[in-house]
Order: C-alpha cells, then sequence, then structure tokens
C-alpha cells in the first residue's frame, strides 16, 4: 500500500517558520512510523533530522507528535494510525524548541529533573547512618507506583496544558521523579521534608491543572499526574498548608465540613488567607461578580442532611483520612 506522510519540516539555517512536507511511501505489514521515517530518510530526503536509538520502546529519544498526539515513533504502528485517523501527520513534540525537524531541545527539560534532585540524599553528619540502620531495599513493584518506569522520553510535559502557559512550571515528568525519591524509604524523613519545602514552591506541585494529558500520552503507564496528587497530600499531611493551592484544599474540605456544600463566595478568601495583598487581588474580580449578580449568597443557609455529613467526616478521620 502507497500512503502520504505528512511530515513538519524546519531548518533554522534556511527556513523562517516550520512547514508541511508530504512523501509518498509503500507500507508493509508491521511498519512503526519510525520504520516509515528511516525509509523516507534512506530513499527520499537525506536531510530530514529525527532523534531514535533503541527502536524497542526502551530509551525514550523517538518522542514526537504523531496525528496530534505525543507518541513514540518506534511502538507507533502505521496501520493503526491510518485506522484511527486515515492519515499520517509527524511533527516534533510541541511546547518545547525546535532544533531541526523533528528534533527538540529537551535543554528544559533536563534542567527541571536536575531541579528534584533525583537522587537519594544521604544522612547529614550529624545523624550518619549506622551499620544497624542500613536497609536492603526488597524488590517491591507497588513501592514506587511504576514511576521508576520513565523513559524521559518528554511526552507528557509536550503534552502538558500547564507547561503550555508557563515554561518555569516543574512539569509532569520532573514531579514524578520526585514522587519516586519520596517513596524511596532509605532516605531520611528530614530530607524527604525539605523535598516537599521545595517541590511546594511557586511553579511546583500546586500549579498542575489535573488536565490528566500526562496519564494518556505516557508510553509507559507512570501516571504522571497520581505521582503529583500523592506529593499534594504528603505536603498537606507534613502540615505544609500555607500555598494557595493547599489552602484551596483546606478551605474546600472545611466548607463542606460545615456547611455540607462549597460556599463559592466565602472559598476565595479561604484560599487568600488574611494576607492583604492576596486580597486586594481578588478584588476587583469579586467586585465584578457581584455587579453583574454572580456572587453567591455567603450567608445561605447549612444544607439539610448536615448530620450526615458529620458522619461522614467522623468515619474519615477514624480511618485516618486528613478531614
Ligand atoms: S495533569 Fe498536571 S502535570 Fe499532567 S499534563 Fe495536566 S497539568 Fe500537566
Ligand atoms: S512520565 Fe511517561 S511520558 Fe513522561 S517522560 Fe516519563 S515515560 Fe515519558
Ligand atoms: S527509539 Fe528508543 S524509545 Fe523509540
Amino acid at each position: 500500500m502507497r500512503l502520504t506522510f505528512t511530515l513538519t519540516r524546519f531548518n533554522p539555517e534556511t527556513d523562517a517558520q516550520a512547514h508541511d512536507e508530504d512523501y509518498r511511501l509503500d507500507v508493509g505489514r508491521g511498519m512503526t512510523v519510525l520504520d516509515a521515517l528511516l525509509r523516507i530518510k534512506d530513499e527520499q530526503d537525506g536531510s530530514l533530522s529525527l532523534r531514535y536509538s533503541c527502536r524497542s520502546a526502551i530509551c525514550g529519544s523517538c518522542a514526537m507528535e504523531i496525528n496530534g498526539t505525543e507518541k513514540l515513533a518506534c511502538r507507533t504502528s502505521v496501520r493503526k494510525e491510518l485506522e484511527r485517523h486515515g492519515r499520517i501527520t509527524v511533527a516534533p513534540l510541541r511546547n518545547l524548541p525546535v532544533i531541526k525537524d523533528l528534533v527538540v531541545d529537551l535543554s528544559s527539560f533536563w534542567a527541571k529533573i536536575r531541579d528534584v534532585t533525583p537522587w537519594l540524599s544521604r544522612p547529614t553528619h550529624a545523624q550518619p547512618a549506622q551499620p544497624a540502620q542500613q536497609m536492603t531495599l526488597l524488590p517491591d513493584s507497588g513501592r514506587f507506583h511504576n514511576v521508576d518506569a520513565c523513559i524521559m522520553c518528554g511526552a507528557c510535559v509536550a503534552a502538558c496544558t500547564s507547561h503550555e502557559v508557563s515554561r518555569n512550571f516543574a512539569g509532569p515528568a520532573a514531579l514524578a521523579k520526585a514522587d519516586r525519591f519520596l517513596a524511596d524509604p532509605r532516605e531520611p524523613a528530614t530530607a524527604k521534608r525539605a523535598r516537599l519545602v521545595r517541590l511546594e514552591q511557586d511553579h511546583g506541585i500546586w500549579d498542575c491543572t489535573r488536565c490528566n494529558f500526562c496519564v494518556e500520552v505516557c508510553p509507559k503507564d507512570v501516571k504522571p499526574m497520581e505521582a503529583i496528587i500523592r506529593l499534594r497530600r504528603a505536603a498537606l499531611e507534613a502540615g505544609l498548608t500555607a500555598t494557595g493551592g493547599a489552602r484551596h484544599i483546606t478551605g474546600f474540605v472545611e466548607l463542606v465540613r460545615e456547611e455540607g456544600r462549597l460556599n463559592e463566595a466565602l472559598m476565595p478568601l479561604k484560599v487568600v488567607g488574611n494576607s492583604l495583598g492576596r486580597l486586594l487581588h481578588v478584588l476587583p474580580l469579586g467586585i465584578r461578580m457581584l455587579l453583574k449578580g454572580k456572587a453567591p449568597n455567603p450567608f445561605a443557609p447549612p444544607i439539610p442532611g448536615m448530620a450526615q455529613i458529620r458522619t461522614i467526616f467522623a468515619t474519615a478521620r477514624q480511618r485516618g483520612k486528613p478531614s
């Protein structure tokens, strides 16, 4: 079967901007998108640039946008793409600078991974590890929630809606990596807390919008968003509740516990806390809502059935869930 592949091309030495080019190719059974790209490069246009190595979904270097979704080219079947989309388009990963054609610059990606200190912190000199405290990490498939399966392909970062609007966001891959080390029993508790303190700062765990795209595109089922939720839970349990993101959660829970529902008029006050600066920041929005009749009544009575809601909270507390 002869197919058309539409590839996004960009040569920084000659092109002002990226453009699409079509290539016709005979495809055989079992062919992957990477196989097709390498055939195009060998037989039609040797200037096509792409990155790959293992060809077995191990090294993570061939991530690109195939028919609008971030995928590994080496494990994406041409036939399946054709059945699903009726065409094959290939572009570089989104939201990362393009070096040439399908090759993106991953330096910011690696810098963010380094920023979460992806290694175990040693005990300080004040707390030297005693032989009796040394521990062997026995195989335990559940301990790291599969986060250790990450192959650093960058697909999740390219798909991330938060990264799209804020390039400073730590991003799903780096935060998932941080979760892996937080789950490691060999790291001292003080180091874990220091990790959480760093991660709760601006551009950290509270900047995720929970869009789930990182989970959808990850070729290794790492589920970065779930790792971020674990980090948020750990931060709250460690008493790190001063950030806007943390206050949003604790305020939400407080309102439901007290009134049985979300009181949208009081919620912004719970989030800004007693900071005058933050209050002045949200005040214009509150006034605009009031003038347009969209401000909910802050004095609405609690809903009926409060007794059941209190029972739910009491039961959660008994089971050790934060409430
Ligand atoms: S869930 Fe969070 S980390 Fe994942 S893609 Fe969405 S915003 Fe990014
Ligand atoms: S979390 Fe998944 S998508 Fe993100 S870099 Fe790792 S393997 Fe790739
Ligand atoms: S070439 Fe290594 S993951 Fe595709």
